[in-house]
């Protein structure tokens, strides 16, 4: 086990109260105990950028109701200072990247613990700030495409990915398109989200905002596309069962409750849920997000995907941390908005 000196506190953003952004207690300032010296397999890092997510808006706009102060955030770039006497993957002193663990407390502190099992080295060539922003999207994007459309790279067809400008999509897209032999149809209803899935190489653009969204994708997908991401699914059933060809598969990531699965049973279509939290959450397979990582990392070291940080606000306080939030929740962030330090 590595010791560190331990000061008594470090600086954090903590939401007291959570509810609204502009709430006086959602995201404070605060200083909070010094994280203790890592045991297990958990590395204390170093925290250099964080990038915010919808959940992390979710879990604020939940309200604090356990009544102490949460460190929020997720995903997160920063360097090892101490590592617990399991540890085997990384050293003080390496550079990492990732996403963490729900429950546990967040990157929105100078100092955090991770399981070392789900997290990665950081991208060589990519600034803390431009690393910070791919973690979270990257697993969710690796898992949605391999562990449950079990894509390959032999595998053909039409992908079609429904909110593919958003964080998770500029991945996603990236992914399938450097790692599989798909054809990716990209959903964007402005000329701004338009441009930035057509700049990650999708190689067809619709509307999901036009009326006839099912004619366009249809149009360029005469037989039915073979496969869906989605990670905006309120009310598209119809759609989906209109569009999915006979034994196609559809992967979901946000939260709708109330969709009505049965109508694709007539197609045998297959719904999968994604989860990026479920791994850590159930301490299940928890290495495959420390290979995703490191596989993400060396296919943008080499050049074959690139960040989807596309802002980065400074410092890292609550003030600029607001603003990634306000950001973030009007739901047309174009790729990630990373809050560092330094660019
Ligand atoms: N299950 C998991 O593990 C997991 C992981 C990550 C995220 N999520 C969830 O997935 C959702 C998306 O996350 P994200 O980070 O990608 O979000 P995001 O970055 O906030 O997504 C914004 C994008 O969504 C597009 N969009 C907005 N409304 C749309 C609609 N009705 N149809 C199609 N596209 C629409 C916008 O495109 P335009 O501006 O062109 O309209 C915008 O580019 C969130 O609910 C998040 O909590 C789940």
């Amino acid at each position: 086990m590595t010791t560190i000196e331990q000061t008594m506190t470090i600086p954090a953003v903590v939401s007291r109260a959570g509810g609204s952004v502009d709430g006086p207690d959602s995201l404070i300032d605060a200083t909070i105990p010094t994280p203790p010296t890592p045991t297990g397999h958990d590395l204390l890092v170093e925290v250099k950028a964080v990038s915010v997510n919808p959940v992390d808006v979710k879990v604020r706009a939940s309200g604090n109701r356990g009544g102490t102060d949460r460190v929020l955030g997720w995903d997160a770039a920063g360097t090892v200072i101490a590592v617990g006497e399991e540890v085997t993957l990384f050293r003080p002193g390496d550079d990492v990247y990732y996403a963490g663990a729900i429950e546990r407390p967040g990157s929105y502190a100078s100092r955090q613990l991770v399981d070392e099992r789900i997290v990665g080295p950081k991208p060589t060539s990519l600034s803390y700030a431009e690393a910070a922003a791919l973690p979270l999207t990257g697993i969710t994007a690796w898992e949605a495409l391999f562990d449950k459309l079990g894509l390959t790279e032999d595998s053909t067809g039409t992908l079609l990915v429904l909110g593919a400008a958003g964080g998770v999509g500029s991945i996603l897209i990236q992914l399938a398109k450097a790692l599989t032999g798909v054809r990716v149809i990209a959903t964007a209803s402005r000329p701004e989200s338009r441009e930035w899935v057509r700049s990650l190489g999708a190689d067809v653009i619709v509307d999901h905002s036009a009326d006839d969204l099912d004619r366009q994708i249809l149009a360029a997908a005469p037989g039915g596309v073979d496969y869906v991401f989605t990670s905006q699914s309120k009310g598209r059933i119809p759609l989906f069962t209109k569009v999915v060809r006979p034994f196609g598969e559809i992967v979901a990531i946000d939260d709708e409750r109330d969709l009505d699965y049965f109508a694709l049973k007539s197609k045998a279509i297959s719904w999968h849920w994604e989860f990026m939290f479920t791994r850590p959450r159930y301490g299940y397979d928890l290495e495959a997000q420390h290979r995703a990582l490191t596989r993400i990392a060396e296919l943008v070291d080499v050049g074959r995907i690139r960040t989807t940080r596309t802002r980065t606000l400074t410092p890292i306080d609550a003030s600029t941390l607001r603003e990634a939030h306000r950001i973030v929740e009007t739901g047309h962030a174009v790729g990630k908005i990373v809050v560092a330090d330094r660019e």
